[in-house]
Formats: structure tokens, sequence, C-alpha cells
């Protein structure tokens, strides 16, 4: 069917379907001007760049829904590794912070060290934390798709396939029947010559009939034209309804993963500032550290006697 279809292609029609002439071209407004809407630009078929076969402009906008759910699902598998690595940084903390260490350092010195070393654990807490709101916040509900997601998009495929294909059948048929008029009139016409040379009654009743047959020959072709506009009509309807129904989902998916994204990034502030805040009475220790006092206090613990030697007497 696809062969005669593009066999008989007229000067107007691509691959079955009917376009303006390029004179009467800059008449056809766009359905949504200003918008670049999906409606809008993909009425044509685009040659497949390996040769053979052509894609249809709704299977375009199709195969980019189904990037787009494979661009969410990379940006989860994105995330839930800086996940990975963010709680193998709080293990890698947690664990250093349990080394003993200078375990032993005395005094405001030794005070201020033990809280340093606290400190890795307070950020070890941080970070689990920043993970586990990741996952839930941002890596989970990436990884949410609308249902049925899949059969939707296979089943919008069908329906639109099954309008082209209708379409091309009517085109075969339209095609058919000009051909049959084209020849049913080449017949009158020899008649009506064989007419001219020798009047006879029957030819005169062979033109009769050849007169019946080429009207209904021209009957046929205006019922198949009106079918195939039927056709060319539905298609076009449900052409302009499905794709402003992706063009929805597009805008959907890109606002969910905005929001997701910079959600992301609230928390990944947050961390910097509760991570900040593990540091600052370690600080605040570093300020009070006193060589005196610690020598003062380690004098009074490990003093061995004070009383100092003195001369000998004779
Ligand atoms: C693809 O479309 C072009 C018109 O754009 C047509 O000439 C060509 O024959 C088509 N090829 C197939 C395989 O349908
Ligand atoms: C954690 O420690 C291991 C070995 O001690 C190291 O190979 C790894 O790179 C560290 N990871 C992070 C995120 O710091
Ligand atoms: C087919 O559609 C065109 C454009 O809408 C219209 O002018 C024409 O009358 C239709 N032809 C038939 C046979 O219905
Ligand atoms: C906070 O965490 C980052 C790593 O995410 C680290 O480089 C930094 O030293 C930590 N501490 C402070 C006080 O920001």
């Amino acid at each position: 069917a696809t062969v005669e279809c593009l066999r008989a292609t007229y000067s107007s029609g691509i691959n079955c379907v009917t376009f303006p002439f390029p004179l009467h071209m800059s008449e056809q407004q766009l359905l949504k001007p200003d918008e670049w809407s999906y409606c809008d630009y993909f009425w044509a078929d685009r040659k497949d760049p390996q040769g053979s076969a052509n894609i249809s402009g709704f299977e375009v906008l199709l195969q980019k829904q189904l990037k787009g759910r494979q661009m969410q699902k990379e940006m989860a598998e994105f995330v839930r590794e800086r996940i990975r690595i963010e709680e193998e940084y709080a293990k890698n903390l947690s664990k250093l912070s349990q080394i003993p260490l200078a375990a032993q350092e005395e005094g405001t010195l030794g005070e201020a060290w033990a809280q340093l070393k606290k400190s890795l654990a307070d950020e070890a807490e941080v970070h689990l934390k920043f993970s586990s709101k990741l996952q839930s916040e941002v890596e989970k509900p990436l990884l949410i798709f609308r249902e049925n997601f899949k059969k939707d998009m296979k089943k919008f495929d069908h329906h639109m396939a099954d309008l082209r294909k209708q379409l091309t059948g009517r085109n075969a048929a339209v095609e058919k029947a000009r051909k049959s008029l084209a020849d049913r009139q080449k017949d009158l016409e020899l008649k009506t010559q064989q007419l001219e040379i020798k009047l006879s009654s029957k030819i005169e009743e062979d033109i009769k009939k050849a007169r019946r047959k080429s009207t209904q020959a021209g009957d046929d072709l205006m019922r198949c034209v009106d079918l195939y506009n039927q056709s060319q009509s539905k298609w076009f309807e449900e052409m302009v309804t499905s794709s402003l129904e992706l063009e929805r989902l597009e805008v959907e998916r890109v606002e969910m993963i905005r929001q997701h994204l910079c959600q992301y990034t609230t928390l990944r502030h947050e961390t910097d500032m509760f991570n900040q805040s593990t540091i600052e009475p370690v600080d605040k220790l570093l300020r009070s550290v006193d060589p005196a006092k610690d020598r003062e206090l380690w004098v009074k613990e490990h003093k061995t006697g004070e009383l100092r030697p003195v001369d000998m007497d004779i």
C-alpha cells in the first residue's frame, strides 16, 4: 500500500498527507503563535538518517518523552552516587573521630583536642542527615514516574499509526479512482471520435454507456476524496490533541525535576550551616587554651617536690 501511495503521490501530497501548495503556505497561521507549541511543528515526516524508513513527526515527540524519562532516571542514579559519597565520607569521619590518637593530651589544650575529635562525629552526623534527606527528598521523588507511562506512550503510538495507515489506504483509493476516471474519459473520447468517422446507432449506444461509466467514475472519485478528507481531518484533530497532551507532560516533567534539584541545593546549603556549627565549640575551646593554666594543672598533679636544695654547711 505504501509503495502504491508513494507512486501515486500528487504534487501537494507527501507520504499521503496533503499539504498546501507552496503558493498558499504563507496563508496558514500557526495554531499557537509565539508558543513554539508541539502542535505546530511536527506535521511532516522526518527522514531517518540511516536511510530507509521515515519517522513521523509524532514519533519524534514520543521519542522525546522516552528520552525525558530516561534522563530523569539517570539523574536519580547520579543523586544515588552523591548519597553514597556522602555516606562514605560520614563513615570515614566517624571512624577517624574514634581513633585514640593523642588521647592523653591534658589541660585546656587537651579539652580543645577532644572537642575537635568530637566535632568529626558531629560532622559525620550532619553528612548522614544530608544523605538521608537526599534520598527521601530528591532521589526517591525523581524515581516516581507517571503510572502506565510506557503503556500510554504505546497507546498514543498505535493510535496515531493507525490513523496514518487509514490515510495511506484512502489515499491509494483516491489514486485508483483517479486513474479509473482517466481511463473512462479516454474511452469516452475514443468512442466520440469513432462516431465522428462513422455514424452508427450502436456507437451512439456505446457512447451513452461510456458516458454513464465516466460519470460513475467521477462520483467514485468524489466519494474517495471525501473519505480521504474525513480521514485526514480525524488525523489532524488527533495530532493536535495528542501533541498538546505530550507537551503538557513535558512541561510537568521539567517543572517536577527543577523543583527537586532546588531541594538539593537547599539541603546542601543547610549542610554547610550545620557543618559550620560543629566547628564553633572547637574554636571556642581553642580560644581558651592557656599554656600557663595548663602548666599549673600539670604541675599540681605531677609535681615531685617544691623544696629546693640549699648549700652544704661544714
Ligand atoms: C520518506 O519521505 C520522503 C518525502 O519526504 C519520500 O520521498 C520517501 O520516499 C520516503 N521514504 C519512505 C521509505 O517512506
Ligand atoms: C574513605 O576512606 C577510604 C579509605 O580509608 C578512602 O579510600 C575513601 O576515598 C574515603 N572516602 C571519602 C568519601 O572520603
Ligand atoms: C475535500 O476537502 C476540501 C478541503 O476541505 C474540500 O474543499 C473538498 O470539497 C473536499 N472534497 C470532497 C470530495 O469532499
Ligand atoms: C563541611 O563539609 C565539607 C564537605 O562537604 C568539608 O569540606 C568542610 O571542611 C566541612 N566543615 C566545615 C566547617 O565547613
